[in-house]
């Protein structure tokens, strides 16, 4: 399938697409909510929320700025809006319901993606017990199917899976394989990134480890810290199935916390958005190549 990207104005020109369309992109609005729900959350609510108000631009409330990106998206009468992970800081209630209310009140349709802070408490052990665990206060906002989803919009499939435990199973990469078969362009949304030569550097400068799926050069130490381990083999087969899908024209993701656009494949590149706890969302324009 033949695309051309144009990063800075974030545009996918894409062959044979029957009629121009956008998508608003959200990651990383770190919302930390908690309220007498989940009352060992009450702390996590005061020392999260202070930290990232300190990251926020003059010092606006996470919550205005995720409900700004939607306002944007809104505006410019998106197709879709696609959240992907760490939107909330832990599972809490008050979060949860924070995001409802908001992906409620949207004209179009949404997925939501889960990041490695969504389901995890920072008192809780972060494994995929935990997530597995938290997956059911998801079931509203995914349709029942926190791990792999995916919605057409025209004739654009978006395809979202929770990787935040940079893995990938074999059943996400059954889905994959199943929703990649689709006969028009796909866009990927992720949490984590997948590992690019020209991401990694960028990335152990900000995080001194290379936080991103199915990257090598993970000392022991950071292995230890970040709990990540060694790739599984259906990990590996997901990585070489999106580096070669032909009509996989975008990765989209978050997590490590700056913006970064580079190729994965000749018709494919991968789009890092910036946090939204920064004012940041990316809107992405699909246009017919001409
Ligand atoms: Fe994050």
């Amino acid at each position: 399938m033949q695309t051309q990207h144009d990063p800075d104005t974030n545009t996918i020109a894409i062959e044979g697409l029957a009629q121009p369309l956008s998508i608003l992109h959200v990651t990383d609005s770190h919302m930390a909510l908690a309220d007498e729900r989940d009352p060992e959350a009450l702390p996590h609510a005061d020392h999260y929320g202070a930290l990232f108000r300190e990251r926020t631009p003059d010092g606006v409330e996470p919550e205005a700025l995720f409900s700004q990106a939607l306002a944007h998206g809104e505006a410019h009468g998106v197709a879709a809006t696609v959240l992907t992970g760490d939107i909330i800081h832990f599972p809490a209630h008050a979060g949860l319901e924070r995001i409802a209310e908001e992906v409620g009140a949207l004209s179009a349709p949404y997925l939501y993606t889960l990041g490695n802070h969504d389901w995890h408490f920072p008192h809780q052990d972060w494994n995929d017990a935990t997530r597995q665990a938290h997956y059911a206060r998801f079931a509203s906002l995914t349709g029942g199917a926190p791990a792999a989803q995916a919605l057409d919009v025209g004739d654009v499939r978006l395809i979202a899976l929770d990787n935040s435990t940079y893995q990938i199973t074999d059943a996400q990469l059954d889905f994959l394989r199943q929703q990649l078969d689709a006969p028009g362009p796909c866009l990927l949304f992720v949490h984590i990134p997948i590992a690019l030569p020209t991401l990694i550097p960028d990335v152990v400068e900000v995080w001194r480890e290379p936080i991103v799926m199915g990257a090598d050069g993970w000392s022991e130490e950071g292995r230890a810290k970040w709990k990540v381990e060694e790739n599984e083999a259906s990990t590996r087969a997901c990585l070489d199935l999106v580096a070669r899908a032909e009509n996989l024209v975008g990765i989209f993701c978050g997590h490590v916390h700056f913006d970064h656009v580079d190729r994965v494949h000749d018709g494919c590149y991968q789009y890092v958005t910036q946090p939204c706890f920064e004012g940041a969302h990316r809107t992405i324009r699909l246009a017919p190549l001409d």
